[in-house]
C-alpha cells in the first residue's frame, strides 16, 4: 500500500516515513525543499534500506502537483505535512504563510478529489487552541483566537478540510501535535533548523554544543511550579507512529465521522527549567543559561488530554523527557561529528 507524504524531507515527515516503512507501507514524497534538502531522506534510506522517491515540487503549483498525483493514482492516502512553521516569520510576513500553507492545501484537496484518494491525514498544531485556560485541552476545547498568522493557517486548514469532508467521500484526520522534539535513536535523522532556532530543544542542544553562546529562559515569574512555562513535549517517533496508526484506522474504516481530530501529546506538562535539568542529566553537560524576560505571545501552560488518540487509534506514546533529550543530543553530536569528518 502506497502513501503520498508531502513534506517528506522535513523533520516530522522523514521520521514518519521510517515508521510507515517499518509497518509495511510504500512511500513517495513531495517536497519543494523550501525548508529542507534531501539529507534526511538519505538518513531514512540508511535506516530502512529503502530508497524514497522525492518529487521536488511546490504544492502551490497546481499543474506540478497534479502531475505527481497522476503518476501515483494507486496511493491509499495522503499525509500532508508540507507547510512553513516559523511563528515569528509568519508575524513578519503573513501573506507568505497564507499563500504557502493554504494554497498548497487547496491544491492537495483538489487532487485528492479528482483522483478519488480515500484517506487524508493533516498536520495540525496545538497552536489552534490559542490562549486557552482549559487544561488539559481536549479536542472539543473551544479554539481561541490564533496568536500568529502561522497558527491561523492551521485553524483555517482544519476548517477547509472539515468543509471539504462534509461534501466529499474522503476520510480525513486532523492531528494536533503539541511540542514534537527528539530524533530517531539511530541519530541518522533529526531536526535540522535553518538558521538560529526558536524552539527550546534545538536551542538547548545548540547551546550545549557551542553553536549558541547562551540560552535565555523566557520568563521565570509565571504562575507555574518553578515560574517557567509548561509545555507538552512529545517524541517525534511517537508523533510519527500516530500517523501510521491514524492511516490504519482510516483504512480499517474505524472512523465514525468523515473528519476526526486527535491531540498528540503525552499529557504531561514539563517546565522549561525541568527540560533543561533533564538535558543536563542525560548529557552530563552544564548548560549555559540565564533567566530572562517573558517572550511576547507565549502561553503560560498547555498540555494535552490524549485519551481519544490512545483509545481510538491504539496509540501509546511511551518515550519520556529524558529519552527525548538523549536522542536530540545524540543527533546534535552526530551532526557535529559529520561536519568534522568532512
Ligand atoms: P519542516 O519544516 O521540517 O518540514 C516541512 C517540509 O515541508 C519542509 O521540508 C519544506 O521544504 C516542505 N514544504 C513547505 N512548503 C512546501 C510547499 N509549498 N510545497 C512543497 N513542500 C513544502 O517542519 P516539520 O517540523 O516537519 O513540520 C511538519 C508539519 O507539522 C508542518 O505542517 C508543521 O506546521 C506541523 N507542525 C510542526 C510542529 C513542530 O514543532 N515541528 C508542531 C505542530 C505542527
Ligand atoms: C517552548 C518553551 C518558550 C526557546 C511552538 C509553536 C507552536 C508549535 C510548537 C508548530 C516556551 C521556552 C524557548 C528559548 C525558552 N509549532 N523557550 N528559551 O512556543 O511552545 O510552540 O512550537 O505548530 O505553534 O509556537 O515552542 O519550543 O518555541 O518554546 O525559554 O530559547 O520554551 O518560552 O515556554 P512553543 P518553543
Amino acid at each position: 500500500m502506497k502513501v503520498l507524504v508531502t513534506g517528506g524531507c522535513g523533520y516530522i515527515g522523514s521520521h514518519t516515513i521510517v515508521d510507515l516503512i517499518n509497518n509495511g507501507f510504500d512511500v513517495v514524497s513531495v517536497d519543494s525543499n523550501i525548508r529542507s534538502s534531501t539529507q534526511l531522506l538519505d538518513g531514512v534510506e540508511k535506516i530502512t534500506g529503502k530508497k524514497i522517491r522525492n518529487y521536488k515540487v511546490d504544492l502551490c503549483n497546481l499543474e506540478d502537483t497534479h502531475a505527481v498525483f497522476h503518476e501515483n493514482r494507486d496511493i491509499v492516502g495522503v499525509i500532508h505535512f508540507a507547510a512553513l512553521k516559523t511563528v515569528p516569520e509568519s508575524v513578519a510576513d503573513p501573506l507568505f504563510y497564507f499563500h504557502n500553507n493554504l494554497s498548497s492545501l487547496v491544491n492537495v484537496l483538489k487532487c485528492v478529489k479528482e483522483f478519488n484518494i480515500p484517506n487524508l491525514v493533516f498536520s495540525s498544531s496545538c497552536s489552534v487552541y490559542g490562549n486557552t485556560t482549559e487544561l488539559p485541552v481536549v479536542e472539543a476545547t473551544p479554539l481561541q483566537e490564533a496568536q500568529s498568522p502561522y497558527a491561523r493557517t492551521k485553524q483555517m486548514g482544519e476548517q477547509m478540510i472539515q468543509d471539504y469532508s462534509k461534501v466529499n467521500d474522503t476520510q480525513s484526520i486532523l492531528l494536533r501535535y503539541f511540542n514534537p522534539v527528539g530524533a530517531h535513536p539511530s541519530a541518522l535523522i533529526g531536526e535540522l533548523p535553518l538558521g538560529r532556532p526558536d524552539n527550546l530543544v534545538p536551542v538547548i542542544t545548540q547551546t550545549a554544543i557551542g553553536k549558541i553562546p547562551k540560552l535565555t529562559v523566557f520568563g521565570h515569574d509565571y504562575d507555574t511550579r518553578d515560574g517557567s512555562c509548561v509545555r507538552d513535549y512529545i517524541h517525534v517517533m511517537d508523533i510519527a507512529n500516530a500517523h501510521t496508526k491514524a492511516l490504519q484506522y482510516l483504512l480499517d474504516q474505524k472512523n465514525t465521522d468523515n473528519c476526526e481530530i486527535f491531540n498528540l501529546g503525552t499529557g504531561n506538562g514539563v517546565t522549561v527549567l525541568e527540560a533543561i535539568k533533564a538535558f543536563e542529566k542525560i548529557s552530563g553537560v552544564k548548560l549555559n543559561y540565564e533567566l530572562g524576560p517573558r517572550r511576547p505571545g507565549d502561553v503560560i501552560a498547555i498540555y494535552a488530554n490524549n485519551t481519544k488518540a490512545k483509545q481510538l487509534l491504539g496509540w501509546n506514546p511511551n518515550i519520556g523527557i529524558e529519552d527525548m533529550m538523549r536522542t536530540a543530543w545524540q543527533w546534535e553530536v552526530a551532526l557535529r561529528d559529520r561536519v568534522l569528518s568532512n
